[in-house]
């Protein structure tokens, strides 16, 4: 086990032996919140939450996690009302909260932007969504839910949907193939995963990836479905979100073609990539990876703030 670096940024910061320290410490973090006796460990200690863009799950299971652990939260869920909008930097702003705050989480939509932060304060900074290129501690989570359901990485897992704008699929499949897994990429024509992202996988893990177009048609082989919803924040061009809108869908029909033990997840918010009478059956697990939330940004929190092995 290694310990952590300053800062979460993007899941190329982490070793293998780090990613596992932190689901194992998500793991004991888990048991406790079962249990009703979260450890207290950051006790005294505040988290600035810096949300420059939209969130629910990322802002609150961060929050929760930090009180969890009897921490406190300072922080704003949009730029309105702050400095921002008299011309603030960036980095003036986040080298202000520092002076409040023991680590900082944030969003922001321009690529690059936790790191930046990262750059500018001495504190632990969380990159929570920058554009569309990072969500590590979603991809953490991510993997604990897999790992919970199946207990395993040598699985086959399809990822689904817009992967040519959704952030959480780039960290996901370079995170797949940090632990072996085969990936199968589902994406509508014109949503397809960048070349660049598919080929650093495949050069630097040796996955196995392989694309289809029709999840109806190309799931039927696989362990985990991860569903994604068009990014439409980050289209461009309105004509081409129209054409794509619903070009994709899993339905009770889909389920009919999954193995018996698949899981169907998705990082959330959905719109209607995902039919809502597919939540009552046992292959979607989408909720219980929300809460997963909170357990595995406990473990972070805990290490970025109070040191230690992961
Ligand atoms: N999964 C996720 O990042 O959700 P939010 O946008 O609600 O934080």
């Amino acid at each position: 086990m290694s310990q952590l670096d300053k800062d979460i940024i993007s899941m190329r910061d982490l070793s293998k032996d780090q990613v596992t320290g932190i689901l194992e410490r998500a793991r004991y973090m888990d048991e406790r919140l079962k249990a009703r006796d979260p450890p207290r460990s950051l006790a005294g200690r505040m988290i600035a939450s810096l949300f420059f863009e939209p969130s629910t799950r990322t802002r609150l299971s961060f929050e929760t996690a930090a009180k969890c652990m009897g921490g406190m939260v300072t922080g704003f869920s949009s730029p309105k009302g702050t400095s921002v909008e008299k011309g603030e930097t960036l980095s003036d702003t986040v080298r202000t909260v520092e002076q409040y705050a023991d680590a900082i989480v944030m969003r922001h939509p321009f690529e690059g932007a936790a790191r930046l932060a990262s750059e500018a304060v001495s504190i632990p900074v969380v990159n929570g969504g920058d554009g569309s290129n990072q969500h590590p501690t979603q991809t953490l989570l991510d993997l604990y839910t897999i790992w919970k359901h199946k207990g395993t990485f040598d699985l086959k897992v399809a990822l689904v949907g817009d992967l040519k704008h959704a952030r959480t699929t780039r960290s996901l499949a370079y995170a797949l193939g940090m632990f072996g897994a085969d990936i199968a990429l589902v994406a509508p024509k014109g949503l397809e995963m960048s070349t660049e992202v598919v080929d650093e996988v495949r050069q630097q893990w040796g996955t196995n990836i392989t694309h289809a177009h029709d999840p109806a048609t190309s799931l039927g082989d696989v362990d985990a479905a991860y569903v994604v919803r068009i990014q439409k924040e980050r289209f461009a061009d309105p004509l081409e979100l129209k054409r794509l809108q619903r070009s994709y869908r899993i339905t009770k029909d889909t389920l009919a073609s999954l193995k018996s033990d698949a899981i169907i997840m998705h990082p959330l918010p959905r719109v209607d990539e995902v039919e809502t009478s597919v939540d009552q059956s046992d292959h979607a697990v989408y909720f219980d990876q929300a809460y997963n939330g909170v357990p595995v940004r406990m473990a972070v929190l805990e290490m970025l703030i109070n040191g230690g092995d992961a």
